[in-house]
């Protein structure tokens, strides 16, 4: 990749659709929160923590993630982690959010709801205040857990309806197939919720037909087993049905055993929508800039493409026509500045 390529990676204004709050606990913070909440952990300094970030999929990786978790007390810790990420953003041009939180991890250790949503929903309005970021909160299910929990969780959140966009599904999909949360999805729509769902990450391509279906999901988060099914992949390009692909992400879970083998840009040629994205950042090496620049050192990918995985992550985004427009004018008006250059 030539290193005028990574100078416009680097400013091309970015639109995050997929990440999850709790993964973006950089080893740092663990380490303070553990220390500041008296929470015991088995690491004696955050390079330790670091060293222990080694997953061979997504069940080894989710082990250690809700772990870390359990540092997470207090609402300070919430907004804490929030502003972290956004800080992030900052660096990394990212202008639009759209943030995962997982309640039941934390309901399930006492915490109350309205202390997470209130941490992140705090730091969020002041990323758009102070660094003009706006965003966007989507709740997931844990889909290990059942559908009563999940349930129970649509419950505590509809007094704070008016913070969340969406509902989403994440964790384990081995074993959990979209179809176990059929009931919960549809009750959230009727409460107005939009919804997405993991599907396809490690799962197969018949969770993205289920996710879509039964779930009536908006966009498919990772779905890039999708090209098992190309009857599958035609329906996903006709509809322009979003994929959030996280690139680092699969290369550390092994959905793809090397940069040079993801389809994200076979995927994107074929007219599909999809969009680059970080995941669980602290955990996976990089946040959105870094995945980007992973992509484009292993696969071939024009400016002009890039600029189109910009311009994806608007169309999926869960914000109105104005701010699309708006956003969208950010990224032409950049593409225009380095055409001239
Ligand atoms: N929770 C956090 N990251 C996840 C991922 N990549 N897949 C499923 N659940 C998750
Ligand atoms: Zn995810």
């Amino acid at each position: 990749m030539k290193q005028k390529q990574l100078e416009f990676i680097q400013g091309l204004p970015k639109v995050e659709l997929h990440l999850h709050i709790e993964g973006s606990l950089e080893p740092d913070l663990l380490f303070e929160l553990a220390k500041r909440n008296q929470v015991s952990i088995p690491f004696s300094s955050p390079q330790e923590v670091q060293a222990a970030y080694q997953f061979n999929n997504l069940q080894s990786f989710l082990d250690i993630y809700y772990q870390g978790a359990n540092v997470l007390i207090h609402e300070q810790d919430f907004y804490d982690l929030t502003w972290a990420y956004l800080l992030r953003c900052r660096q990394d041009n990212v202008v639009h959010t759209e943030i995962f939180f997982d309640p039941q991890t934390h309901t399930a250790r006492g915490i109350g709801f309205d202390t997470v949503i209130n941490g992140i929903d705090k730091a969020l309005k002041q990323g758009k205040e102070e660094l003009g970021i706006s965003s966007q909160i989507i709740m997931c299910f844990l889909r290990h857990l059942d559908q009563d929990s999940a349930f129970e969780t649509l419950k505590q959140a509809l007094p704070f309806k008016d913070k969340i966009i969406a509902v989403g599904l994440d964790s384990s999909e081995e074993g959990h197939p979209p179809q176990k949360f059929t009931e919960v999805f549809q009750t959230a729509i009727e409460h107005g919720f939009l919804t997405v769902a993991h599907a396809g990450e490690e799962g197969p391509a018949q969770n993205i037909d289920n996710a879509i279906s039964l779930l009536g999901v908006s966009r498919v988060d990772h779905g890039v087993r999708c090209v098992d099914d190309p009857k599958l992949v035609a329906e996903l390009i006709a509809k322009r049905t979003p994929l959030t692909v996280c690139p680092l992400s699969n290369i550390k879970l092994n959905v793809f055993e090397t940069m040079a083998e993801h389809n994200i840009v076979e995927l994107l040629r074929q007219g599909l929508c999809v969009t680059i994205n970080s995941d669980d950042p602290a955990y996976f090496g990089g946040y959105m800039t870094a995945n980007f620049i992973a992509v484009a050192k292993a696969l071939p990918i024009t400016n002009k493409e890039l600029m189109a995985l910009s311009f994806n992550a608007i169309e999926a985004s869960f914000i109105c026509d104005t701010e699309k427009q708006k956003l969208r004018e950010k990224v032409e008006q950049y593409g225009n500045k380095d055409a001239k250059l």
